[in-house]
């Protein structure tokens, strides 16, 4: 049995292969945007000896489980490929080996069932994802926090981005992997320290907060974690209690420098967007409870409504692959099957394809 609405909805699968996840889903859009299926194969215990994500390992994995994961999507979401109406794949930014596995199983099956084929940029699809939820309309305000980047964006429309400020160094994602590295708390440091933290008292050790009551809407955390480093040294012998109070205070101090630079964000967007009306939070980092009560708060305080996806859709995942597909296809904005990867590959760059191909229409 086909569950495609008759009445014309669009369903697109998805693929995510960026990173350390193998991600596939289907994804429709009548009458609300609707998950039928989304599987995910974690690949953590397979880097968990290495401390970190090795490339040719999770390019292996990524080979290994994205037919299964396919088929087991397309099975559950109890459709056939003949009745998708297009394939997308994370087509970058990311890890090369895993984006070409991923890309390259989304064109054959787009060449096979001549369907087409949307490469989608993976932060886009992070800061489309709230969209999933309905009534969520653009323009609105994003914090994206995850491994690899830390940005605040004015989401205007699909492909219409405004980076209002980016991290200058370590990505927020980065700086609880690099502290739980120094707590040995194991990866991924962000659910670690978030675990370690409860009952932790944040106020025992001060950490820094780069930037912080500066203006503008830039981020900084490398100085975070060499203040860990030392916290760690001077405080001598550091058993369960100091690891959760430590644990609180990365936590806390992470936040508030997210929340400063947001406000300072928020206070330009509400003056340049006045019809705005949200608040975005989106990426791996978006899942954190204590970071979803701040932003709620600020955006309460300005009058927004605070969105972010439930905390599985924050971080990777290939119903945001699909979506992002959705949306795209939806404009008409498909790719050949010559699209290439691109390992970087910044939001900018995606407003410069949208105009190129407005311009070539
Ligand atoms: O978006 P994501 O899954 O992958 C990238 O695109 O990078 O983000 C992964 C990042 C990791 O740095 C991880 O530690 C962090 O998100 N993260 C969290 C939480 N869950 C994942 N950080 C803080 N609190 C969490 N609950
Ligand atoms: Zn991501």
């Amino acid at each position: 049995m086909n569950r495609r609405d008759p009445l014309g909805g669009l369903t697109v699968l998805g693929i995510e292969t960026s990173c350390d996840e193998t991600a596939v889903a289907v994804v429709g859009d009548r009458p609300h945007p609707l998950i039928q299926a989304n599987l995910i194969h974690s690949q953590l215990a397979e880097h968990a000896p290495y401390g970190g994500v090795v490339p040719e390992i999770a390019a292996r994995a990524h080979l290994d489980h994205i037919d299964g994961l396919v088929r087991r999507a397309l099975d559950e979401a109890e459709i056939t490929i003949d009745r998708l109406d297009g394939i997308a794949a994370a087509a970058g930014p990311g890890l090369i080996g895993g984006l070409i596995v991923g890309s390259m199983a989304a064109k054959g099956l787009a060449w096979a069932a001549r369907k087409p084929y949307i490469a989608v940029n993976h932060l886009e699809a992070h800061a489309l994802a709230a969209r999933l939820s309905p009534g969520i309309e653009f323009p609105y305000l994003l914090l994206l926090v995850s491994g690899g980047h830390t940005q605040l964006l004015v989401c205007a429309g699909v492909g219409n981005y405004r980076q209002l400020g980016a991290s200058r160094d370590d990505a927020a994602g980065e700086a609880f992997d690099k502290s739980a590295k120094l707590l040995g708390l194991g990866y991924p440091g962000g659910p670690a320290i978030e675990r370690a933290a409860h009952g932790g008292n944040p106020r025992r050790f001060a950490l820094p907060r780069p930037l912080k009551g500066r203006s503008g809407c830039d981020f900084s955390f490398s100085g975070l974690k060499t203040a860990v480093r030392q916290t760690i040294i001077d405080a001598g012998p550091f058993g369960p209690p100091q690891v959760a109070d430590l644990a609180a205070a990365i936590e806390l101090a992470i936040c508030d420098t997210l929340i400063d630079r947001t406000a300072n964000a928020l206070a330009w967007f509400r003056r340049h967007y006045p019809a705005g009306r949200s608040l975005v939070a989106a990426g791996g980092v978006a899942a954190n409870r204590r970071l979803r009560e701040h932003l709620a708060g600020l955006a309460a305080s300005n009058g927004l409504a605070f969105v972010a996806p439930p905390p599985e859709l924050c971080t990777d995942n290939g119903a945001m692959i699909a979506w992002a597909g959705l949306e795209r296809l939806r404009l008409g904005l498909v790719d050949g099957l010559d699209a290439p990867v691109r390992p970087r590959w910044p939001l900018d760059s995606a407003v410069a394809a949208v105009a190129e191909k407005a311009r070539a229409s």
